[in-house]
């Protein structure tokens, strides 16, 4: 779906869903003034800065999810490049998947579970939280006439944190992701409540089983087809979707 803004920022940029998103902000018909993708290790995330050379609207900013610091310092960057208008769209897209621990109760460990949590669910709520004066700027400031919100927070979710999927029919695997998602979709449903009143929507996507290092070969869509099906729910995104659990195709997926 064809929607404007003025500026976006895409987490966990370097590859996967997240380099796609940007990719597809980018070819928009009308393209964001300013796209920021952001990422843990700039120098190494060589597609991203490829995309940023033959695209002087990207901007490429460091930012590990994990630690307080960076989220600081590309906050201050951001608000740099943004200035008074704000941002219209962040994407909590950056996710951790540790493949190499089952994640069943023999081999869970404290430290694996812990770091899940930081990543997928703490680490999306300090964004949130540092960035909303930036998105409150853009609400503010009123520019984009083709979205039914001025500003919008995407958190890339999963159906994996669906607990009534799960218990319908969930494998017995990955305990330490499908808990921080299940964390991820609560904290999205009450960011959503508290940012109703600002004027300002949450979109909560599972974006698919993805051909993505995460996904692995053996997914069924590309991060093409991801994308497009989530471009659809932020372009039609209403205060009645906020905070609902979306899969890609556009179906309510239950909590
Ligand atoms: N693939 C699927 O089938 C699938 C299904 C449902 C939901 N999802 C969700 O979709 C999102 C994107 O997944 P993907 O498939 O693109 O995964 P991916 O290919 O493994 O890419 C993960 C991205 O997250 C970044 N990242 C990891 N830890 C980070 C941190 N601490 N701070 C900042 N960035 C960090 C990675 O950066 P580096 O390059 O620096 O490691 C990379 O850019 C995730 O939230 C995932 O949970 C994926």
């Amino acid at each position: 779906m064809a929607f404007s803004v003025r500026a976006v920022l895409v987490n966990g940029a370097s590859r996967g869903l997240g380099l796609e998103l940007v990719s597809q902000f980018l070819a928009l018909p009308t393209p964001p003034e300013l796209v920021i993708g952001t990422c843990r290790s700039p120098d190494t995330a060589t597609r991203l800065q490829d995309m940023a050379r033959t695209n002087p609207s990207l901007k490429i900013i460091k930012l590990d999810i994990e630690n307080d610091d960076d989220i600081e310092n590309a906050f201050k960057e951001t608000e740099a490049l943004v200035g008074k208008k704000g941002l219209n769209i962040l994407v909590n897209n950056a996710g951790h998947y540790d493949q190499s621990d089952p994640g069943d109760l023999k081999h869970v460990s404290r430290e694996g579970m812990l770091k899940h949590y930081n990543i997928n669910t703490a680490g999306h709520v300090m964004v949130v939280k540092k960035f909303l004066p930036l998105l409150e700027l853009a609400v503010a400031e009123r520019g984009s006439k083709t979205l039914n919100c001025q500003a919008q927070v995407v958190m890339i979710s999963s159906v994996m944190g669906s607990l009534t999927m799960t218990y319908r029919e969930g494998r017995r695997i990955c305990l330490h992701y499908k808990c921080s998602k299940t964390a991820a979709i609560m904290a999205g449903i009450m960011v959503s409540r508290e940012l109703r009143d600002v004027g300002i929507h949450v979109l909560l996507v599972h974006p698919g089983f993805i051909q993505t290092d995460m996904g692995g070969p053996e997914a069924n869509i590309s991060t093409q087809e991801s994308v497009a099906g989530c471009f659809k729910l932020i372009g039609s995104s209403t205060e009645a979707t906020s905070g609902v659990l979306f899969q890609f195709t556009g179906d309510e997926l239950p909590y």
